[in-house]
């Protein structure tokens, strides 16, 4: 059975001063839809939506469980998302687990490339944490900052995840972290061995496109002892769809 619906369910906001630092970053799992070959949009990013209506479901069910949901300036700058828990039904699960009504929205963009009038910054329903570096155009951040949203530096040039996440944790009270990529994002999660679970849907689809993104891009690793080993969890077809869980064999805590 569920638990009990909490009349008064948690708000986010920063933890109060004198709250002790646990040095623990939050649990780190990721959602991603792939074409049966990998890609997660086509090479002109125009199309990267190309789930199922079950497909949709699963996302926001996976939402519902996360205190905060990340992705990097490139999907956030590619179309309508709020990155929010979506209807009012995933809204009620989420405060009857004990979260908040809305989580926590996190965007990562190093040099503050991510658009200030993107949909992301027109819905005030949660904070927008924006994560980048001191190498990141001022004018740019200071355009994010009127737009709502709450500016961290973690880093020079790039970004600490680690850093950032134990923040998240610290300061926003994030204990679940859903990361919807795009690949760039996912593949500096990987290699910072900080992600625990990966939730996969495999679609019926060829897309194609030796520029077309797929689920881990960015600089990879260089030997396969350094790659990110899984454990598949389960496998559920669902019509011409797969839904796999893979855990992390070893995440770094
Ligand atoms: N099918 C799916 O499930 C799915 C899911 C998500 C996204 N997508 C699609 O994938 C495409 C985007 O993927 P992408 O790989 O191009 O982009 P991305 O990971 O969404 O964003 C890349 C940008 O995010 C910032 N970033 C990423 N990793 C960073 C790091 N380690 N440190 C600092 N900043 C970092 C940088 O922003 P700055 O440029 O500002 O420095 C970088 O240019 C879009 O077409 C999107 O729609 C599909």
């Amino acid at each position: 059975m569920n638990k009990v619906a909490s009349s008064n369910p948690p708000k986010h906001k920063p933890a109060a001063k004198g709250h002790r630092a646990s040095g623990a970053r939050p649990f780190v799992f990721l959602n991603v839809a792939i074409g049966a070959d990998g890609k997660i949009a086509t090479a002109n990013r125009v199309v990267s939506s190309f789930g199922s209506a079950r497909d949709k479901k699963h996302l926001l069910e996976l939402r519902a469980r996360a205190d905060a949901v990340m992705a990097g300036a490139n999907t956030v700058n590619s179309g309508r998302i709020t990155l929010g828990p979506g209807p009012r039904r995933y809204r009620r699960l989420r405060v009857r687990l004990g979260l908040a009504e809305y989580n926590l929205r996190i965007v990562v963009s190093r040099s503050g490339t991510v658009d200030p009038e993107a949909e992301v910054f027109r819905h005030r329903f949660s904070p927008v944490v924006v994560l980048t570096t001191r190498s990141a155009n001022t004018e740019r951040l200071e355009q994010l900052r009127r737009a709502g949203a709450i500016v961290r530096i973690c880093g020079l040039r790039t970004i600490n995840f680690r850093e950032a996440l134990c923040w998240l944790r610290k300061e926003w009270r994030v204990r679940r972290l859903l990361c919807e990529g795009g690949g760039e994002l996912n593949d500096a999660l990987f290699r910072a061995g900080l992600v625990d679970e990966v939730h996969l849907t495999v679609c019926p689809k060829i897309i194609g496109g030796r520029r077309a993104p797929t689920l881990a891009d960015g600089t990879g690793v260089a030997h396969l002892t350094a790659s990110t080993r899984l454990r598949l969890s389960s496998a559920r077809p669902n019509k011409e769809e797969m839904f796999l869980l893979y855990r992390v064999v070893a995440p770094k805590r």
